[in-house]
């Protein structure tokens, strides 16, 4: 099976039709179980690849640096303050420089558009590393995980998303499980849905690709006979502190907690986030969250967190094998 991917930007996972994204999938367990066995052939030698942070990372960031070191490229990474993009050089002038150097240029910041301007002027692949819109390349681990853990094919494989439902996350989500026939659901309060305009326009993929797509107030109508219940930071990077109160308030009764994983009715229902994650005291936002509003944990509890049926690092790990798939379809 090949499709040809190469040269191909990933700005939104809308960007793909359900064929290659199942080729990406079969792509990067087919880069993992090499890695695995010690056997990964290097097909990004001689490749260079920019990596822009305009936010904060760990997984991404390291999964791009490690994705490419595994197959023999090299990587350079370019922080908010160290260069001129933005500041003294436009995006437009940075996206031209770049291109002349790089082979594909990943990207992580704020407005969708710099994404799609920086594919349009730099001329080589740009992959979208999270936008306030979009965050694809997550979605790809998460689907991958899925496949694993759901012992069936992904289009009968149900998830349900809570939480902040009209940010990157909830949307990539949404666009995700309609690709591949999934049932998804979305559990949110009415101001935190998807936006309506892709809310239809996934309802109109849906009835191509046979997903079934329900947004829902109720929590616990949305969960029952979920095989994967996911949730997300409640306050995103670049949200100003000051949505927090409002946020708890809004979103409290869609906390996963046991209670939630229970009424799923299904015993082997998994726990998924994107991570990072507010599970208990041990972060700096989770402390002053605890001495504001007096919450332990915020979108997750700890017990759920550390149960048998989470299964966020292994998508944590997935964040690598996808991305490199995505890199190597892409570019060699
Ligand atoms: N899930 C995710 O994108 O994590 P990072 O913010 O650490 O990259
Ligand atoms: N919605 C979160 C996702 C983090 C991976 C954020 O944008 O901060």
């Amino acid at each position: 099976m090949s499709f040809n991917l190469r040269n191909r930007s990933l700005l939104d996972l809308k960007d793909f039709a359900p064929r290659d994204i199942r080729y990406l999938l079969d792509l990067a367990t087919e880069l993992k179980r090499a890695k695995s066995a010690g056997n990964e052939h290097p097909r990004l030698k001689g490749k260079n690849i920019a990596l822009i942070f305009e936010k904060a990372s760990t997984r991404t960031r390291c999964a791009f640096e490690v994705a490419v070191h595994d197959q023999g490229g090299h990587v350079t990474y370019i922080d908010s303050v160290g260069s001129q993009m933005g500041h003294k050089e436009s995006l437009k002038d940075t996206a031209r420089v770049l291109g002349r150097l790089y082979d594909g240029i990943e990207y992580r910041g704020f407005h969708q558009t710099v994404v799609e301007d920086l594919a349009r002027f730099s001329h080589v692949p740009v992959w979208n590393g999270l936008t306030d819109e979009a965050h694809p390349t997550q979605v790809l681990a998460d689907l991958l995980t899925m496949q694993e853990f759901g012992e069936k094919p992904l289009h009968e494989l149900s998830f349900c998303y809570l939480g902040d439902a009209r940010f990157n996350m909830g949307c990539s989500l949404l666009v995700g499980g309609t690709q591949m026939g999934m049932d998804v659901r979305i559990a949110a309060p009415a101001g935190l849905q998807p936006p309506a305009e892709l809310v239809a326009e996934m309802r109109r993929l849906a009835q191509i690709t046979g997903a079934r797509i329900t947004i829902e107030t109720d929590p616990l109508k949305a969960v029952a006979g979920a095989d994967f219940i996911y949730t997300d930071v409640w306050v995103s990077m670049g949200e100003p502190d000051e949505v927090w109160k409002q946020r708890i308030d809004q979103l409290l009764p869609y906390q996963v907690n046991t209670a939630l994983m229970r009424a799923s009715g299904k015993a082997r229902t998994r726990f998924m986030h994107c991570l990072p994650a507010f599970h208990n005291l041990e972060t700096e936002v989770g402390r002053q969250v605890h001495e504001k509003y007096g919450l332990k944990e915020i979108e997750v509890t700890d017990e759920v967190f550390e149960s048998d049926a989470s299964i966020v690092f292994s998508q944590a790990e997935n964040r690598m094998h996808t991305i490199k798939a995505v890199l190597v379809a892409t570019l060699a």
